[in-house]
Formats: C-alpha cells, structure tokens, sequence
C-alpha cells in the first residue's frame, strides 16, 4: 500500500518543485496513531526543509495537485503537516477476502526462495538414549524454521543427523559384552543400554578398555560392528515412532557414522591446504587469533572426532544441495564448535561457509526455574512429558462432553497435549528459557495451543451447521469488529515474511494467538447465521479458519474440527 501512496504523490511532488524517488517517498510514509487520521499519513515536514515553506501549506499544495483519488482510497486530506490517507475498505476487505478464499492454503506464501535450496537441521538426536528434552526443543524449532523457509518458496531439505558415532560406544560396547542381559535388552533396549551406560562411565578403569573398543569398532570389527548395529537398529524404530507421534517428517536420515566414512579425504584436504597442524601426536587447527581455541581433528590416537565428522558431513550436503543457506538447530552448548567448524571451512576456501548459520534454544526448566524433570524427579523424556499433558487435556474434554467415546476422548487427547507442547515452546522467542508449566500449557483459556484449537473447532461448529453458501457479496457496511479481523487477517503474509527473515516462529505463533482472541471478540458481538450480513460473516469465519489452518501448518500444529 506504502508504494501505492508513493506512486500517487511522485508527480504532484515533483510539480511543487520536489523530484523524489518512489523509494524515498514510500520511506517517509507512516501509519497514524489512531484510525480517524486515516490509515497512512504523509507528513511534510520531512521535506519542507528542502522547499523551505510550511509544512502545512505544502501539505496543502500537493492535496491539491492530486486530481484523481484511486478507488482503493476513500479519501485523501490534509491535517497540519500530514497529507492522510483514507483507505476504501469494503474494496479492500472485498478483494482480501476473495484472495483468501481462492488462494487457500497458498494464502500468505511468497516466491522469495524460487529455485533456491535451504539446508535445515534439526532433531539429531544421540542414538541408545531416549528423546530427551534437550532434542524436542530442537525438533519442533527446526521444524517450524524448515516450515517458514518453505512458505517463502524456498525448496527445503530436512536433514536429522544422527548421533552415532564417537567413543561413547566403545563405553556402550564394553558395558553390554560386561552386563548386558538379552532378555532385559529385548524389554526395554534404550532404557537398558541407558543403564550399562551409567555403568561404565562410574568407573575409571573402563575408561581405556572403552577406547579400544571403539577403535576396535573404527577398524570394521565384526563383533563391535554387529552390536553397534543392534543399539543403532533398536533406537532408530524408537525415533519414528516419535516423529511420527509428532508429524514430523525429513528429507534425509544423516548420520555421524555415515560421515565419518568421508572424514580421510577431509584430512587429507586440510594436510594438502597446510590448515591442519600435527601437535603432541594429535591433528589440529589453531583457531586463537579468531578467539576460538583450538579444534582437534584427529586425536593422538588417530582416532576422529565429532567436528571432524561435521566438516566432511557439511561438504558433503553442500555438493548435494548446492544450498543457498544451511540452518543447524542445536542446543545453545554447541554454539563454540559451530562457530569452529564455519571458521575451518572457511578456511579451506568454502565460499558457502558463510552461509551456514547456527540457531540454538534455551532451556525447559520447571515451574521452580530448575531444571525440568518430571515428577518423580528425573529427568524428563518426550513421552513422559505427552503422557502428562494427555492426562490434563482429557480431563478437560470429559468437563466439557461427558459423553464422548473413550476412544475420540484419547484422539482428542493427543491432539491437544501436542497442540500445548508444540504452542507453549514457540511462542516464546526461542533463545528463551520456557517455565515448563504442564497445567498452564494445557489450559484451554489464555495464550495457549488447546485455546487456539478450541477457537478454530468453535469457527468450524458454525460453518457445520449451516447449508448456506459461503458467496461472498459485495460489502455494504463494516462493523468494528470486522475491521479488527480483517485488518489481522491481511497482514499474515507480512508476519510469515518477517518471522522467516529473523528465523524466529514466535512471531506466528503470536499472531496466531492475537487472530483467535479477535475472532473469539467478533464471535460473542456478531450474529454469523440469520444475520443479513451471513455472506460477509461467514466468508471471515472461513477465511480466519484458513488463515489460522495455514499459520498452524508452519508451526507443526494440527487442529481439531470439533474439540
Ligand atoms: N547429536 C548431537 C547432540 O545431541 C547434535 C548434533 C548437532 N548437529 C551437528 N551437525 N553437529 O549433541
């Protein structure tokens, strides 16, 4: 609309003696405080400077050079300074309305990233351990950056990069050849290898045994290989059940073991480019006149390590991809090794170094600002926390349809619990810690993901109970509470944009949150079926639940149609 103004006031600018920009001009344009100064203001102070004259008069002046008012402007005045611009919102609304309802779930995206790749990876979580809190941080943020970079055009790949790989399975193989038991194995394998692991790392004099072990393992022995596999095997079926539980999907399944079948040619690379340096039998980079320490490669026992993996891992997808940006979401810990690892690619001549970016997350922490864990004190694992969030989320379904099927009761269950979890993380800027507040997260009142299904199911109940068509009319009159949805629901492209630029989904997540407490307004004041504005009613209530599906399909959110 700002170009619209400027495309309106160049000429007469120019007649009063002022050659401006399109640019410039739309630059100077601003939204007035209140709604009766009309929706766009034109203040001429700006440029009265160089016309040396009144703001005013020049307001005036140029009012008067405007022979044609576009019909999307009801009216253009002058008040003081400002030239206002008065929009014509039954147009405006018209055609907004009829844009959504035609472009549907194509409403808000953008082409910005035609024929551009973006790399986002997210999850990768550690394998022969259960899917800690520390990974659904990153699970649900990376899926919802991978969601806005798609929004915007781009083709995303999803990439979950495995922890498989590194000395800690030396540990697990020396702790399950020394008390693993098959039979408890094949109860509860992660819990079990959990265990040996706890095992092994309370005594020191496993320590050197380990290390063989995983050498033993580097080696291709065919023992170590076989139960690596094993642990790699039975954690893996536990993770798609999760993702799955959550609708989470990947483009690829990485994996640090896959990369390390690639780290000699990187050592090779960084011996030839004389970036690497051989010290105290080990293989490094010296990073200190950049302030970032000193990355090992190789250690003395010339066995590799994770940073290692990560640059041939990172080539790797790069030749792949030929991306144009690569996004890691991991943990805030990490931030020093990704800064590392971006640095030696760099140094190794890798234009696209720059633009691999690292976001990371804070922490859960419980409603005492510790650390989460869950009741019994430990601490907490995803299906502990969704079991726990079902359990207020269907107490307060039975409250409200005490007759419901115990079976729709558990489906709706889950949804909802999901719906809190997913909504209770991103709408807090992610660098935030989060008070991990199950009864808070799965309340159906307030700024929280069931309130937002429970709107959308209300907004659906009403479009259920009618047969009549949902024609949209040409609009004779606009009540207040209209305007407020409509004028949320045509900045949606504008947020999706802004949360991609700054890679932060809580600016969705808001706005999600912001339309539903609208809709819920122009729910309780305006009349939908019988009304004689039910075309106009009904074609908002659509539209909000479009909009509101397309924002929820961003953050991971699935709703319900009848809650
Ligand atoms: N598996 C690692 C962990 O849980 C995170 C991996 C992060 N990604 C990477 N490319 N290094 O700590």
């Amino acid at each position: 609309m700002k170009k619209e103004i400027s495309k309106i006031l160049r000429k007469p600018l120019k007649k009063i003696g002022l050659k401006l920009e399109r640019e410039e001009i739309e630059k100077y344009v601003e939204i007035p405080p209140s709604p009766d100064l009309g929706d766009f203001a034109f203040p001429c102070f700006a440029i009265a400077n160089r016309l040396k004259e009144n703001p005013h008069d020049i307001a005036i002046r140029i009012r008067e050079k405007i022979k044609r008012v576009p019909y999307i402007f009801e009216e253009i005045s002058v008040v003081g300074p400002y030239i206002n611009f008065y929009l014509n919102r039954k147009i405006i609304f018209y055609e907004l309305l009829k844009e959504i309802l035609k472009r549907r779930e194509k409403f808000g995206k953008s082409n910005l990233g035609k024929r551009k790749t973006i790399v986002v990876e997210f999850s990768s979580p550690n394998i022969a351990r259960r899917f800690g809190i520390g990974h659904i941080r990153s699970t649900i943020i990376g899926n919802a950056i991978a969601n806005l970079c798609k929004f915007q055009g781009f083709t995303v790949k999803r990439i979950n990069y495995l922890g498989d790989w590194g000395t800690q399975f030396g540990k697990l193989i020396l702790g399950y050849k020394k008390f693993g038991k098959p039979e408890k194995f094949k109860k509860d394998p992660i819990s079990h290898l959990q265990e040996i692991y706890v095992k092994v790392n309370k005594n020191k004099k496993y320590l050197e045994e380990a290390k063989k072990e995983f050498k033993k393992l580097e080696e291709g022995d065919r023992e170590n290989l076989v139960l690596w596999r094993l642990f790699r095997d039975v954690s893996l079926k536990e993770f798609e059940k999760t993702y799955k539980l959550l609708g989470i999907e990947f483009d690829e399944i990485a994996s640090e073991s896959e990369a390390n079948k690639l780290v000699n040619k990187v050592i090779e690379e960084l011996k030839e480019k004389k970036i690497a340096k051989k010290s105290k039998g080990a293989l490094v980079v010296h990073l200190k006149k950049y302030g970032l320490g000193t990355a090992i490669i190789k250690k003395s026992d010339d066995t590799t390590i994770y940073c290692t993996r990560d640059l041939a891992e990172a080539i790797r997808r790069y030749r792949k991809f030929k991306f144009e940006k690569m996004i890691y979401e991991v943990g805030q810990e990490q931030t020093l090794h990704f800064k590392q690892l971006f640095k030696i690619l760099e140094m190794m001549g890798y234009e696209w170094a720059k633009r691999c970016i690292h976001i990371s997350h804070g922490l859960y922490l419980g409603k005492d600002g510790k650390k989460f864990s869950t009741r019994k004190g430990k601490t907490a694992h995803l299906e502990e926390i969704i079991e726990e969030c079902k359990k207020y989320a269907k107490a307060e379904i039975k409250k409200r349809f005490p007759n419901l099927k115990e079976e729709e009761v558990e489906r709706r269950g889950l949804k909802v619990a999901l719906a809190a979890i997913f909504y209770g993380d991103l709408k807090n800027h992610r660098m935030r810690n989060i008070i991990f507040d199950i009864e808070r997260f799965t309340s159906f009142d307030g700024n929280t993901g069931p309130y937002i299904l429970y709107t959308y199911a209300r907004a659906s109940s009403i479009l259920k109970n009618t047969k009549a068509k949902t024609k949209l009319e040409k609009i004779e009159s606009l009540d207040e509470n209209e305007i407020q949805i409509l004028k949320l629901l045509e900045i949606f492209p504008e947020r999706a944009r802004k949360a991609f630029e700054e890679l932060d989904p809580s600016i969705v997540a808001n706005y999600v949150y912001e339309l539903c407490k609208k809709f819920n307004e122009f729910y309780h004041a305006c009349r939908v079926l019988g009304s004689e504005k039910e075309s106009l009613r009904l074609a908002i209530v659509e539209a909000f639940r479009q909009v509101t599906r397309n924002a929820c399909k961003i953050l991971g959110i699935q709703l319900l149609d009848e809650m």
